[in-house]
């Protein structure tokens, strides 16, 4: 029998030269951004459960907020990212359940998951709206989406002005990434329960990623 490679998860476009230097990309610049992001995501990623659904982990960015012993269902559909997701899984003590799905369709059943979390995710999605509604789908009534991600500056503001300037080498060079995404609106009207936002802003030399949001949805 010879071994075929794996269909890309439906959904999903996966770029060989690209897929690969984000991979690098995030395992190189990982912790400069978690310590930009460290204080959001304590924060926000405090008390988790024992069992948490990550749409978009990458090579494993939030697994040091997870307690050791602890299990990550990872839907993550860039196949270059796994091999480092599986390693730093393991390094940290985490069971890792890695799932070659979007997070549009994770295919997990409705109600079924108390936690779910993501970071700098719902920027590359093809469809936030369709993230969102999967999310509030799977999770059970008391259950919390926690996130931090990046988002559109105000109108008229110079960072704005550069998203709009940057907008397509930077999706090329990161995957579909937006930096002009109105995220907290879209989460004002997902329907969630209660949403707890903080928007604030970073100050690194990456100036379309520093307008940032973090928070809890609650279901
Ligand atoms: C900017 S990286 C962030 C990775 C990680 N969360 C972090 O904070 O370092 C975006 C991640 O979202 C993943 N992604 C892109 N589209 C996705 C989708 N539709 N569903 C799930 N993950 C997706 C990418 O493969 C990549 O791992």
């Amino acid at each position: 029998m010879t071994d075929s490679p794996m269909p890309p998860a439906p959904g999903f476009e996966v770029h060989g030269a690209r897929g690969r230097f984000n991979a690098a990309f995030f395992s190189v610049m990982g912790p400069y951004i978690e310590w930009n992001l460290r204080g959001h995501k304590r924060r926000v990623f405090a008390g988790l459960p024992q069992t948490v659904v990550e749409v978009g982990p990458g090579v494993g960015a939030n697994l040091r907020h997870l307690p050791r012993g602890s299990t990550l269902v990872a839907i993550e559909p860039n196949i270059h990212m796994h091999a480092r997701l599986r390693a730093a899984a393991e390094r940290r003590g985490v069971h890792l359940d890695l799932r070659d799905r979007v997070a549009e369709h994770t295919e997990l059943p409705d109600r079924s998951v108390d936690g779910v979390i993501s970071s700098l995710v719902l920027c590359s999605v093809t469809d936030p709206a369709a993230v969102l509604a999967e999310i509030r789908r799977i999770l059970r009534p008391g259950g919390t989406f926690r996130f931090v991600e990046h988002v559109a500056a105000p109108a008229g503001t110079p960072t704005r002005f550069l998203q709009r300037a940057l907008r397509r080498p930077w999706a090329w060079t990161f995957e579909g990434c937006s930096c002009e995404r109105d995220l907290a609106g879209q989460l004002r009207t997902a329907g969630f329960a209660r949403l707890d936002i903080e928007l604030y802003r970073l100050h690194t030399p990456f100036i379309p990623f520093n307008t940032q949001i973090a928070g809890i949805a609650h279901a």
